[in-house]
């Protein structure tokens, strides 16, 4: 690109994550709370107008896209945006567009998928057991998402699945998920919950710190250190004796802030400069009172130019810190 976008402490933005609709089939406890109210569509953008700022950042250095949501299979019209953001990867401006979904639609739309260009999906799974799995989901259908599952890997696609590491709920069940995915040929993240947004629960009744949990498998696993490689937060070990790639995505025990290589637009045009901040740019402003590029350009600039250095998250036996208000699913994690 003739202008990458670099950050005042030096970090190129090479990594979007865009969140397409704030709505969700779900309402994973840790993510939403019960009782939760939508946006008006005419707040959300149009697909168009994602596309125009998608690949805006793709011009000025973007190489990594992911859709998220909420729930991106659930946006009406995803196969369209996906197929046209796909045309990024054909000029080769773009290194990887992919999504994290929930599964609850895969099975319908991996093929899609896989035909615009898509080659790897990450797919939440806390949980092996049906009625776990409908009450961490609320009333999500496990044999659902292991077919979505499925269906993505019979379609070609690379299935990375994210579990939230979740003290009450999980905290026995890390290694039965780790030999579901060794069998199946998935690669597996472990991450800790965030406190983003309000919800039912007691974010520290929940909260398993992932320090304590890779100690405990070192215990009994073979754990060797694999370099970086996906651009994403996740530090991987390679597990010798299942012959799983596992990552651990671990805010609040190992900050990688330093290393932060993304930025995050919300379904209503929002750019946040980082997960655990409020500050952030109205770009929806920006395209819907000009198609000039110069001035969208302009906006970026300014956006990354604010870029903090990193989140503070913090959770303890005193408390979770800070309540960020935002709930995880507006700017898909
Ligand atoms: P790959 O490495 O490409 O597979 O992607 P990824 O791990 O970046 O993407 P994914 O959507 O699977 O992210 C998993 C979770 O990591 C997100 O839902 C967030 O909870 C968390 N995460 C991603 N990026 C950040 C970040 O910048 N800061 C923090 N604190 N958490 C992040
Ligand atoms: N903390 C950590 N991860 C979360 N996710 C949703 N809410 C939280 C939270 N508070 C995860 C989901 C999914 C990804 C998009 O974000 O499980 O894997
Ligand atoms: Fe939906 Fe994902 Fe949030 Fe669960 S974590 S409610 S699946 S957006």
């Amino acid at each position: 690109p003739t202008r990458p976008l670099v950050d005042p402490f030096g970090r190129a933005i090479s990594y979007l994550r865009v969140s397409v609709t704030d709505r969700c089939d779900f309402r994973c406890v840790y993510c939403m709370a019960e009782d939760m109210t939508f946006l008006p569509k005419s707040e959300v953008l149009s697909l168009e107008e994602i596309d125009r700022l998608a690949s805006a950042f793709i011009r000025r250095g973007t190489r990594k896209l992911r859709l998220t949501g909420g729930e991106p299979l659930v946006r009406r019209g995803i196969e369209d945006l996906v197929k046209s953001l796909g045309r990024h990867l054909k000029s080769g401006d773009l290194d990887e567009l992919t999504l994290t979904s929930n599964g609850s639609q895969m099975a319908r739309h991996a093929d899609n998928l896989f035909a615009a260009g898509v080659r790897r999906v990450n797919i939440s799974l806390d949980t092996l057991d049906a009625d776990r799995f409908a009450r961490i989901t609320r009333w999500g259908r496990l044999p659902q998402v292991l077919d979505g599952i499925a269906a993505a890997r019979a379609a070609g696609l690379k299935v990375k699945l994210n579990t939230v590491a979740l003290a009450h709920e999980n905290a026995h069940e890390l290694i039965d998920l780790m030999q579901f995915a060794a069998r199946g040929g998935h690669d597996l993240t472990f991450i800790e919950t965030m406190p983003l947004g309000e919800i039912d629960q007691d974010r520290v009744d929940q909260y398993l710190p992932l320090s304590t949990v890779r100690r405990q498998l070192e215990q009994r696993f073979t754990l060797t250190d694999l370099p970086h490689r996906t651009g994403g937060p996740a530090r991987y070990v390679r597990v010798e004796e299942l012959g799983l790639q596992l990552g651990f995505i671990t805010p609040l025990t190992h900050n990688f802030c330093e290393s932060c290589n993304r930025v995050r637009l919300t379904a209503t045009g929002q750019l946040y400069m980082c997960l655990g901040q409020d500050d952030q740019a109205d770009l929806r402003a920006v395209i819907r009172r000009t198609s000039s590029d110069a001035d969208l350009d302009a906006a970026l600039d300014e956006a990354i130019a604010r870029k903090p250095k990193g989140h503070d998250f913090m959770i303890d036996r005193r408390g979770a810190r800070p309540a960020v208000a935002r709930h995880m699913s507006l700017t898909g994690g």
